[in-house]
């Protein structure tokens, strides 16, 4: 069953915009799931430019869905994720420089480290774990040697194609990406740049499709059509 999980990051970049407490992003997540999200997302990043450690205690005491905990591999973050008891952990690159994370993770940088280091912690809590991933066959198949739950594709590629061409190309490697996933045994997740106008393609595309994470579209129709029609449409888009 596709479901969509909805990333409540920039309630909180608009709220720390003004250094106030509103527009808050555990309220967002509450009416989130009461408009259909499966769960919510958040990203700790090690600047906290949006989401904050507060943030976080505050959202586990209300998500009743999902709560996917999405992070680098730092120390800092595996205590936090652990501590907090997630659902879900996603994985992925973080750069200080960047406005958003900018691809997937490179799966044989980090293949030794996360073996040894990161999965066990996770592991051992009873975490979930999805790699935040390029449609790309090797990287797809260090995730399942890892033994990951789960894959998160990262459809920003898509999404940002700038021809229909690109975009048929970008779909086709999707598509692939999510067989081969579903093949070894894992979820297939996906997310980022996702919004009303390339979705459908992208369910209509590409099969095995779980957990979907969407949060800058979401956030930026919200304020022309309120939060719960929002995410209301975009449930109702995603589950089909
Ligand atoms: N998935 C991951 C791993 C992300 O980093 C992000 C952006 O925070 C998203 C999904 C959501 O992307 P968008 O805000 O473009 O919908």
């Amino acid at each position: 069953m596709r479901t969509l999980l909805v990333n409540i990051d920039h309630v909180a970049t608009l709220r720390n915009a003004r250094g106030e407490t509103v527009p808050d992003p555990v309220e967002a997540a509450i009416v989130a799931e009461k408009a259909g999200a499966a769960g919510i997302v958040f990203h700790l990043r090690e600047d906290r430019r949006h989401i904050r450690d507060d943030d976080v205690h505050r959202l586990k005491r209300v998500v009743k869905g999902l709560f996917d905990f999405e992070m680098a591999a730092t120390e800092q973050m595996m205590k936090i994720c652990i501590a907090t008891k997630a659902d879900l952990v996603t994985l992925v690159p973080e750069s200080r420089e960047e406005l958003t994370t900018e691809g997937g993770l490179d799966m044989k940088k980090v293949r030794d480290d996360f073996r040894k280091r990161v999965f066990p912690p996770f592991k051992r809590a009873g975490i979930a774990i999805s790699l935040f991933i390029d449609p790309e066959e090797e990287d797809i198949a260090i995730a399942a040697e890892l033994e990951a739950e789960a894959v998160e594709l990262h459809t920003g590629t898509y999404a940002n194609a700038d021809s229909e061409e690109r975009r048929r190309i970008e779909l086709d490697r999707l598509r692939k990406a999510a067989i081969q996933a579903h093949e070894l045994g894992m979820k297939v997740n996906a997310g980022h740049g996702l919004n009303f106008d390339n979705i459908q393609p992208f369910l209509d595309h590409v099969p095995h499709l779980a957990d979907i994470s969407i949060g800058h579209a979401l956030i930026a129709d919200a304020l022309f059509n309120g939060l719960e029609n929002t995410v209301r449409r975009m449930a109702d888009i995603i589950a089909g």
